[in-house]
Protein backbone atom coordinates (compact mmCIF):
# COMPACT_ATOMS: atom_id res chain seq x y z
CA UNK A 1 0.00 0.00 0.00
CA UNK A 2 1.73 3.46 -1.19
CA UNK A 3 2.38 5.86 1.73
CA UNK A 4 -0.32 8.88 1.71
CA UNK A 5 0.81 12.40 0.79
CA UNK A 6 -1.66 15.24 1.81
CA UNK A 7 -1.37 17.73 -0.80
CA UNK A 8 -2.44 21.32 -0.34
CA UNK A 9 -3.13 24.15 -2.66
CA UNK A 10 -3.34 21.25 -5.82
CA UNK A 11 -5.06 23.06 -8.43
CA UNK A 12 -2.26 25.79 -8.25
CA UNK A 13 1.46 25.34 -10.37
CA UNK A 14 3.43 23.50 -8.24
CA UNK A 15 0.09 21.05 -6.78
CA UNK A 16 -0.20 19.87 -10.43
CA UNK A 17 2.93 19.00 -11.09
CA UNK A 18 3.26 17.33 -7.84
CA UNK A 19 0.55 15.07 -9.07
CA UNK A 20 2.33 14.91 -12.45
CA UNK A 21 5.49 13.49 -10.84
CA UNK A 22 4.90 12.00 -7.03
CA UNK A 23 1.29 9.99 -8.05
CA UNK A 24 2.70 6.92 -9.10
CA UNK A 25 4.87 6.56 -5.56
CA UNK A 26 2.61 7.89 -3.57
CA UNK A 27 -1.28 7.72 -2.43
CA UNK A 28 -1.95 11.74 -3.51
CA UNK A 29 -4.63 13.15 -0.98
CA UNK A 30 -5.16 16.20 -3.15
CA UNK A 31 -6.88 19.05 -1.57
CA UNK A 32 -7.20 22.99 -2.70
CA UNK A 33 -9.35 25.55 -0.59
CA UNK A 34 -12.68 24.07 -1.40
CA UNK A 35 -11.75 20.88 0.13
CA UNK A 36 -9.38 22.35 3.03
CA UNK A 37 -8.75 26.18 3.90
CA UNK A 38 -5.24 26.09 5.23
CA UNK A 39 -6.11 29.11 6.98
CA UNK A 40 -9.23 26.70 9.32
CA UNK A 41 -7.04 25.22 12.10
CA UNK A 42 -9.41 22.62 12.90
CA UNK A 43 -10.21 21.39 9.41
CA UNK A 44 -6.43 21.13 9.24
CA UNK A 45 -5.86 19.18 12.17
CA UNK A 46 -9.11 17.57 11.55
CA UNK A 47 -7.79 16.20 8.27
CA UNK A 48 -4.55 15.19 9.38
CA UNK A 49 -5.75 12.94 11.88
CA UNK A 50 -8.00 11.33 10.08
CA UNK A 51 -5.72 10.65 6.91
CA UNK A 52 -2.36 9.76 9.47
CA UNK A 53 -0.37 11.10 5.84
CA UNK A 54 3.80 10.32 5.89
CA UNK A 55 3.68 13.46 4.37
CA UNK A 56 2.29 16.93 3.86
CA UNK A 57 3.25 19.08 0.93
CA UNK A 58 2.23 22.56 1.28
CA UNK A 59 1.44 23.77 -2.16
CA UNK A 60 -1.05 26.70 -0.81
CA UNK A 61 0.10 30.43 -0.98
CA UNK A 62 -0.99 33.51 -1.52
CA UNK A 63 1.46 34.01 -4.60
CA UNK A 64 0.00 37.65 -5.83
CA UNK A 65 3.60 39.47 -5.30
CA UNK A 66 1.17 43.15 -5.58
CA UNK A 67 -2.22 42.42 -4.08
CA UNK A 68 -0.24 41.33 -0.85
CA UNK A 69 0.73 44.95 -0.40
CA UNK A 70 -2.98 46.35 0.06
CA UNK A 71 -4.22 42.37 0.99
CA UNK A 72 -1.52 42.44 4.00
CA UNK A 73 -4.31 40.59 6.14
CA UNK A 74 -4.95 37.65 3.99
CA UNK A 75 -1.35 37.06 2.60
CA UNK A 76 -0.60 36.78 6.81
CA UNK A 77 -3.18 34.74 7.17
CA UNK A 78 -2.92 31.94 4.23
CA UNK A 79 1.56 32.48 3.81
CA UNK A 80 1.98 32.80 8.22
CA UNK A 81 -0.91 31.23 9.70
CA UNK A 82 -2.24 28.72 7.62
CA UNK A 83 1.68 27.32 7.37
CA UNK A 84 1.46 27.32 11.08
CA UNK A 85 -1.25 25.08 11.31
CA UNK A 86 0.06 22.71 8.90
CA UNK A 87 3.22 22.42 10.83
CA UNK A 88 1.69 21.93 14.31
CA UNK A 89 -0.73 19.18 12.29
CA UNK A 90 2.43 17.39 11.07
CA UNK A 91 4.23 17.53 14.23
CA UNK A 92 0.88 15.96 15.89
CA UNK A 93 1.04 13.09 12.96
CA UNK A 94 4.73 12.65 12.85
CA UNK A 95 4.25 13.33 9.79
CA UNK A 96 6.90 15.13 7.26
CA UNK A 97 6.41 18.52 6.35
CA UNK A 98 7.47 20.22 3.29
CA UNK A 99 6.91 23.78 2.82
CA UNK A 100 7.74 26.23 -0.40
CA UNK A 101 9.23 29.68 0.48
CA UNK A 102 10.73 32.27 -1.97
CA UNK A 103 13.58 34.52 -2.86
CA UNK A 104 11.63 37.11 -2.10
CA UNK A 105 12.43 36.71 2.15
CA UNK A 106 16.00 38.47 0.19
CA UNK A 107 16.43 41.75 -0.22
CA UNK A 108 18.44 40.91 -3.15
CA UNK A 109 20.68 44.41 -2.77
CA UNK A 110 24.01 41.77 -3.57
CA UNK A 111 25.70 40.38 -6.44
CA UNK A 112 26.32 36.96 -5.39
CA UNK A 113 23.61 34.03 -5.54
CA UNK A 114 22.14 33.36 -1.26
CA UNK A 115 23.32 30.29 0.51
CA UNK A 116 20.19 29.57 3.16
CA UNK A 117 23.01 30.82 5.77
CA UNK A 118 22.32 34.28 4.84
CA UNK A 119 20.61 36.95 6.55
CA UNK A 120 17.21 37.64 5.10
CA UNK A 121 15.77 40.78 4.64
CA UNK A 122 12.02 41.10 2.74
CA UNK A 123 11.39 44.15 1.34
CA UNK A 124 7.75 43.85 0.86
CA UNK A 125 4.78 41.84 2.09
CA UNK A 126 4.44 38.95 0.34
CA UNK A 127 8.48 38.10 1.32
CA UNK A 128 7.83 38.86 4.82
CA UNK A 129 4.63 36.64 5.29
CA UNK A 130 6.65 33.87 3.52
CA UNK A 131 9.29 34.58 5.76
CA UNK A 132 6.65 34.34 8.86
CA UNK A 133 5.38 31.25 7.19
CA UNK A 134 9.58 29.54 7.50
CA UNK A 135 9.81 29.95 10.63
CA UNK A 136 6.58 29.01 11.71
CA UNK A 137 7.79 25.77 10.23
CA UNK A 138 10.89 25.83 12.09
CA UNK A 139 8.66 26.50 15.68
CA UNK A 140 5.89 24.29 15.19
CA UNK A 141 7.26 21.42 13.30
CA UNK A 142 9.96 18.02 13.53
CA UNK A 143 10.47 16.78 10.46
CA UNK A 144 10.10 19.36 8.08
CA UNK A 145 11.96 20.56 4.64
CA UNK A 146 11.39 24.03 4.10
CA UNK A 147 12.52 24.87 0.46
CA UNK A 148 13.09 28.32 -1.24
CA UNK A 149 12.44 28.32 -4.98
CA UNK A 150 11.83 31.66 -7.27
CA UNK A 151 10.36 32.69 -11.05
CA UNK A 152 8.16 29.43 -10.85
CA UNK A 153 6.11 28.50 -14.10
CA UNK A 154 4.14 25.61 -14.61
CA UNK A 155 0.67 25.07 -15.65
CA UNK A 156 -0.97 28.30 -14.37
CA UNK A 157 -0.94 31.99 -14.26
CA UNK A 158 2.83 32.93 -14.39
CA UNK A 159 5.63 35.39 -16.40
CA UNK A 160 6.49 32.66 -19.48
CA UNK A 161 2.03 32.48 -20.24
CA UNK A 162 1.67 35.78 -19.87
CA UNK A 163 4.76 36.26 -22.78
CA UNK A 164 2.80 34.00 -24.85
CA UNK A 165 -0.66 35.83 -24.60
CA UNK A 166 1.52 38.66 -25.43
CA UNK A 167 2.77 37.75 -28.73
CA UNK A 168 -0.70 37.17 -30.07
CA UNK A 169 -1.82 40.75 -29.61
CA UNK A 170 1.18 42.50 -29.96
CA UNK A 171 5.07 42.74 -32.23
CA UNK A 172 6.91 44.55 -28.97
CA UNK A 173 7.07 44.17 -25.25
CA UNK A 174 8.53 46.00 -22.63
CA UNK A 175 10.24 43.61 -20.31
CA UNK A 176 12.28 44.35 -17.09
CA UNK A 177 15.99 43.91 -17.64
CA UNK A 178 17.59 44.98 -14.11
CA UNK A 179 16.41 42.45 -12.01
CA UNK A 180 17.92 39.13 -11.81
CA UNK A 181 16.67 35.67 -10.79
CA UNK A 182 16.36 31.97 -11.53
CA UNK A 183 13.24 30.35 -13.68
CA UNK A 184 12.46 28.06 -12.45
CA UNK A 185 9.95 25.21 -13.39
CA UNK A 186 7.44 23.56 -11.24
CA UNK A 187 8.06 20.26 -12.68
CA UNK A 188 11.86 20.03 -11.75
CA UNK A 189 11.15 21.52 -8.37
CA UNK A 190 8.40 18.59 -7.87
CA UNK A 191 11.05 16.18 -8.78
CA UNK A 192 13.92 17.89 -6.23
CA UNK A 193 10.77 17.76 -3.53
CA UNK A 194 10.08 14.01 -4.62
CA UNK A 195 13.88 13.05 -4.30
CA UNK A 196 14.06 15.39 -0.82
CA UNK A 197 10.81 13.61 0.61
CA UNK A 198 11.80 10.16 1.71
CA UNK A 199 15.23 10.99 3.18
CA UNK A 200 15.97 12.03 6.35
CA UNK A 201 17.69 15.64 5.36
CA UNK A 202 16.29 17.95 7.20
CA UNK A 203 16.16 21.65 7.12
CA UNK A 204 16.02 24.69 5.07
CA UNK A 205 16.73 24.27 1.08
CA UNK A 206 17.40 26.48 -1.72
CA UNK A 207 15.67 24.61 -5.13
CA UNK A 208 15.58 26.52 -7.80
CA UNK A 209 16.54 25.81 -11.71
CA UNK A 210 20.94 26.73 -12.51
CA UNK A 211 21.74 29.79 -13.71
CA UNK A 212 20.57 33.35 -13.80
CA UNK A 213 18.95 35.92 -15.96
CA UNK A 214 16.93 38.64 -16.18
CA UNK A 215 13.10 39.02 -17.05
CA UNK A 216 13.89 40.24 -20.90
CA UNK A 217 15.68 37.20 -21.26
CA UNK A 218 13.44 35.20 -20.05
CA UNK A 219 10.96 36.18 -22.51
CA UNK A 220 13.39 36.74 -25.10
CA UNK A 221 14.35 32.99 -24.77
CA UNK A 222 10.53 32.23 -24.71
CA UNK A 223 10.30 33.63 -27.65
CA UNK A 224 12.93 31.97 -29.54
CA UNK A 225 12.35 28.18 -28.35
CA UNK A 226 8.91 28.66 -29.82
CA UNK A 227 9.81 30.47 -32.80
CA UNK A 228 7.97 33.75 -32.31
CA UNK A 229 9.23 37.06 -33.52
CA UNK A 230 8.72 39.24 -30.97
CA UNK A 231 10.88 42.76 -30.02
CA UNK A 232 11.78 42.75 -26.30
CA UNK A 233 12.76 46.16 -25.28
CA UNK A 234 14.54 46.09 -22.14
CA UNK A 235 13.84 48.22 -19.80
CA UNK A 236 14.27 49.31 -16.23
CA UNK A 237 12.04 48.40 -12.60
CA UNK A 238 12.09 52.02 -12.28
CA UNK A 239 10.55 52.49 -16.05
CA UNK A 240 7.90 49.68 -14.92
CA UNK A 241 5.94 50.95 -11.78
CA UNK A 242 4.26 48.04 -9.22
CA UNK A 243 2.91 47.66 -5.91
CA UNK A 244 5.33 45.83 -4.35
CA UNK A 245 9.07 46.41 -4.36
CA UNK A 246 10.86 43.56 -5.87
CA UNK A 247 14.77 42.19 -5.38
CA UNK A 248 16.96 43.71 -7.55
CA UNK A 249 19.08 40.15 -7.47
CA UNK A 250 17.85 37.27 -5.92
CA UNK A 251 19.64 34.11 -7.44
CA UNK A 252 19.44 31.03 -5.31
CA UNK A 253 22.55 28.95 -4.90
CA UNK A 254 21.22 25.38 -4.04
CA UNK A 255 24.20 24.81 -1.40
CA UNK A 256 22.45 22.49 0.94
CA UNK A 257 21.72 19.82 -1.82
CA UNK A 258 25.13 20.38 -2.63
CA UNK A 259 26.60 19.42 0.38
CA UNK A 260 24.54 16.49 1.15
CA UNK A 261 24.46 15.43 -2.57
CA UNK A 262 20.73 15.82 -3.28
CA UNK A 263 18.85 16.43 -6.54
CA UNK A 264 20.39 18.84 -8.80
CA UNK A 265 18.18 20.61 -10.85
CA UNK A 266 18.45 21.32 -14.71
CA UNK A 267 19.82 24.40 -16.21
CA UNK A 268 16.72 27.42 -16.46
CA UNK A 269 17.02 27.71 -20.10
CA UNK A 270 16.86 23.49 -20.53
CA UNK A 271 14.07 22.92 -18.05
CA UNK A 272 12.36 26.22 -20.00
CA UNK A 273 13.08 24.14 -23.31
CA UNK A 274 11.13 20.90 -21.50
CA UNK A 275 8.36 23.13 -20.36
CA UNK A 276 7.59 24.76 -23.84
CA UNK A 277 7.61 21.43 -25.60
CA UNK A 278 4.79 20.19 -23.80
CA UNK A 279 2.69 23.23 -23.71
N1 LIG B 1 4.88 31.57 -8.44
C1 LIG B 1 6.13 31.96 -8.21
O1 LIG B 1 6.78 32.63 -9.02
C2 LIG B 1 6.80 31.56 -6.93
C3 LIG B 1 8.11 32.01 -6.68
C4 LIG B 1 8.73 31.63 -5.49
C5 LIG B 1 8.06 30.84 -4.58
N2 LIG B 1 6.79 30.43 -4.85
C6 LIG B 1 6.11 29.59 -3.83
O2 LIG B 1 5.88 28.33 -4.43
C7 LIG B 1 4.68 27.75 -3.90
C8 LIG B 1 3.78 27.31 -5.04
O3 LIG B 1 3.48 28.44 -5.84
P1 LIG B 1 2.51 28.36 -7.10
O4 LIG B 1 3.02 29.30 -8.12
O5 LIG B 1 2.27 26.93 -7.43
O6 LIG B 1 1.18 29.00 -6.47
P2 LIG B 1 -0.26 29.14 -7.15
O7 LIG B 1 -0.22 28.67 -8.56
O8 LIG B 1 -0.71 30.54 -6.84
O9 LIG B 1 -1.13 28.10 -6.34
C9 LIG B 1 -1.48 28.29 -4.99
C10 LIG B 1 -2.74 27.49 -4.74
O10 LIG B 1 -3.10 27.65 -3.35
C11 LIG B 1 -4.49 27.90 -3.30
N3 LIG B 1 -4.84 28.56 -2.05
C12 LIG B 1 -4.89 29.89 -1.78
N4 LIG B 1 -5.32 30.10 -0.52
C13 LIG B 1 -5.55 28.88 0.02
C14 LIG B 1 -6.03 28.43 1.28
N5 LIG B 1 -6.35 29.31 2.24
N6 LIG B 1 -6.16 27.10 1.51
C15 LIG B 1 -5.84 26.22 0.53
N7 LIG B 1 -5.41 26.57 -0.71
C16 LIG B 1 -5.26 27.89 -0.95
C17 LIG B 1 -4.74 28.76 -4.51
O11 LIG B 1 -6.11 28.85 -4.80
P3 LIG B 1 -6.64 30.20 -5.54
O12 LIG B 1 -5.94 30.27 -6.87
O13 LIG B 1 -8.10 29.96 -5.61
O14 LIG B 1 -6.25 31.34 -4.63
C18 LIG B 1 -3.94 27.99 -5.57
O15 LIG B 1 -4.66 26.91 -6.09
C19 LIG B 1 4.09 28.82 -2.98
O16 LIG B 1 4.46 28.56 -1.66
C20 LIG B 1 4.74 30.10 -3.44
O17 LIG B 1 4.82 31.07 -2.41
C21 LIG B 1 6.16 30.76 -5.99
Amino acid sequence: MAKKVVVTGCHGQLGRAIKQILAEHYQLINTDVAELDITDVSAVLALVRETKPYGIINCAAYTAVDKCEEDMENAYRINAIGTRNLAMAAREAKAKLVHISTDYVFDGRGNMPYTEFDPTGPIGVYGASKLAGENFVKEFADQYFIVRTAWLYGEGANFVRTMLRLSKEKKVVQVVADQIGTPTSAVELARAIAWLLPTDEYGLYHGTCAGECSWADLAEATYRLMGLKMEVERISTAEYKTAAKRPAYSVLRNYMLELIGGYRFAYWHDALKEHLKNT
